[in-house]
């Protein structure tokens, strides 16, 4: 079970310390957004590169922008552990996440709510995770959509089925009180923003979600 922080709901201008107090954490999730595919925008690759020499943790890049085909190679380039392209936003899938794995990092594939997974299992080989969104893409702090359990379910499923060691990241609204839920339908991996930045302690809370998850 890994705890990635996003850092949406940090201080976006001490990033550097930011990543300083979640030491505990699994990777960090950073969310990257171009305001075509999500209406806001956050940061892009030089702010990545700049992060890189400021924390020994992995990054986990989830780029919620037009054209990954084209730039989620470059985040690999720049030092990220796991990208994250969004198949709505694909033009090629698989081409892409074989980009991605020749640059030496992990290939990830997300899904919006409304977006399933049946689709896509025959990709699931050629990923080291997909990552389902409990809310809409775009913003932090949003409410989880139970919706989205069954999917996640499903998807566990189709992995068992195909015998892939691929992870299941979760993202939105990830909380105490929402990630048993997610756990016990078969997510591994867990981003939580606003629940570990707006925690008095980040690193406790990092430690106190990743307890309730292997409970
Ligand atoms: C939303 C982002 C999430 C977000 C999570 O589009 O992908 O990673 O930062 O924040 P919380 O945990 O507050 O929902
Ligand atoms: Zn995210």
């Amino acid at each position: 079970m890994q705890i990635t922080p996003s850092i949406l709901n940090a201080d976006l201008a001490n990033l550097g310390a930011e990543v300083r107090r979640i030491g505990s954490a699994d990777m960090v999730h950073i969310d990257v957004m171009d305001n075509h595919f999500v209406p806001n925008l956050t940061l892009g690759l030089p702010v990545v590169e700049s992060l890189r020499s400021h924390t020994d943790l992995p990054f986990d890049a989830h780029l919620m922008i037009e054209d990954p085909d084209r730039w989620a190679p470059a985040y690999a380039e720049a030092g990220c552990a796991s990208v994250t392209f969004h198949v709505e936003a694909a033009k090629a899938p698989v081409r892409l996440a074989r980009e991605i794995r020749k640059q030496g990092a992990r290939a990830s594939m997300a899904l919006k709510p409304a977006t399933p997974i049946e689709p896509y299992e025959d990709l699931l080989a050629e990923l080291d995770m997909v990552l389902i969104m409990t809310v809409e893409p775009g913003f932090g702090g949003q409410k989880f959509l139970d919706m989205c359990l069954p999917k996640i379910r499903r998807t566990r499923a189709l992995m068992q089925r195909h015998g892939v060691e691929t992870w299941l990241q979760v993202d939105g609204g990830v909380s105490l009180e929402t990630i048993e839920r997610c756990a016990e339908a078969g997510a591994d991996v867990f981003v939580a923003g606003s629940a570990v930045y707006s925690a008095a302690d980040p690193d406790a809370m990092v430690n106190e979600l990743r307890a309730k998850a292997e409970a």
